[in-house]
């Protein structure tokens, strides 16, 4: 029944977990810098590092208040080492080596990316979800940071089937939300603010989709590329909006709705056509973007009943350290520990194997 501790820093959450045996959250904090960044329209990179300097020891004592447990009660910290933003990266990576040491507990390097699939698994999900009869899983991880789609086998192999060309869906949603002055976070006001518009008014690109008559590329067929959708808002403010593009009203609501629209049909329409593709038993939805209400009912809408879904809870879809805590306890069984130089990294590296899978088959 291992006890895993995560630790989260590489954007603009601080966050810490204790998670047992993989996918029961003992307890589970976050504290979020959206109030500090908010002014700047998007997440200052240095600014998040220096918050996070403040943060993370009483966001630790809290966790671990909560589960009312010391930290011999544990078995090793897990901590979120990339890819994500280096500054905030490095005050949590740090910390937790720091955390480590001091309690004498090994320390495991988590993949943030692959983290957020775990965040499916929690309170339950895992116990379903690791029945060998599930692989291969397709999950779909869209974050601010990511676009993709991963297969995962039952031995472990993993490989990214599909991936974005340019700006991830929920940079998409930000900026569209900046260019419109909708404020930061730009998720969670889009859906607000599309609830009251009407989705088919307009009609935005649904790029590398074939729908406009244009063929797909082969290697772009799994690929998402959502940077098209973006520059057609601004044109369409341009020509919609009053003298200084400004959109407002019910024009506002039904540009939003259907901006959001091509952006969840696209999402939706490369997945299933991916599911399909390689076989997969279920399917994973993970990452901040997941949290998004359209988004979770039309892909349970268009899942055929054969394929199983497994859709995040919110709270672990946004950053959280309870996915971190998750994927650490995969990581701990399989006795994939952190070197004591472990660094952090930037950018997402190609991914071969995924540690989660079912405790009985021998993988790779
Ligand atoms: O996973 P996450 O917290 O951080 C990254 O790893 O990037 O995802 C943040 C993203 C942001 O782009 C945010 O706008 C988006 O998730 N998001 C949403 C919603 N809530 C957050 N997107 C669509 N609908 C939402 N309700
Ligand atoms: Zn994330």
């Amino acid at each position: 029944m291992p006890l895993i501790l995560g630790i989260e820093t590489s954007c603009d959450e601080t966050a810490a977990a204790i998670v047992r045996d993989g996918d029961v959250v003992v307890s589970n904090v976050v504290a979020s810098q959206i109030k500090q960044h908010a002014p700047y329209g998007g997440v200052v990179p240095e600014l998040a590092a220096r918050e996070h300097l403040k943060a993370l020891r009483p966001v630790l004592e809290q966790t671990m208040a909560q589960a009312e447990m010391t930290f011999n009660d544990l078995d090793a910290v897990a901590v979120t080492s990339g890819p994500g933003l280096m500054p905030a990266l490095l005050v949590g990576l740090n910390f937790a080596k720091g955390v480590a040491l001091n309690a004498g507990l090994p320390l495991i390097g988590v993949n943030h990316f692959l983290a957020h699939i775990c965040g499916a698994f929690l309170d339950g999900g895992s116990k379903e979800l690791m029945d060998s009869g599930n692989y291969p899983i397709l999950a779909l991880v869209v974050s601010g940071g990511h676009s993709s789609l991963l297969l995962i086998e039952a031995d472990g192999s993993a490989r990214q089937v599909g991936f974005t060309i340019d700006d991830a869906a929920g940079e998409a949603l930000d900026k569209a939300a900046k260019l419109l002055h909708l404020g930061y976070p730009g998720g969670p006001v889009i859906q607000k603010t599309a609830e009251a518009g009407d989705p088919s008014k307009y009609h935005f690109p649904r790029p590398l989709t074939g729908a406009a008559g244009k063929p797909v590329a082969p290697e772009h067929r799994f690929n998402f590329s959502f940077s098209g959708i973006k520059t057609a808002l601004l044109y369409h403010s341009r020509r919609e909006g009053d003298e200084n593009g400004l959109l407002s009203g019910q024009l506002l609501h039904d540009s939003v709705a259907s901006y959001q629209e091509a952006i969840v049909d696209v999402l939706c329409r490369k997945t299933m056509d991916a599911a399909k593709h390689y076989n997969a038993s279920s399917l994973v939805l993970c990452g901040g973007v997941a949290c998004n209400s359209v988004l979770r009912e039309r892909l349970a809408e268009k899942s055929p009943k054969h394929l199983k879904l497994f859709i995040a809870e919110r709270k672990y879809c946004t950053d959280n350290a309870a996915m971190v805590a998750g994927l650490g306890y995969y990581m701990f069984r399989r006795g994939e520990f952190a070197a004591p130089d472990i660094d952090a990294f930037a950018r997402l590296p190609l991914i071969s194997h995924a540690p989660f899978v079912p405790e009985e088959v021998k993988s790779v």
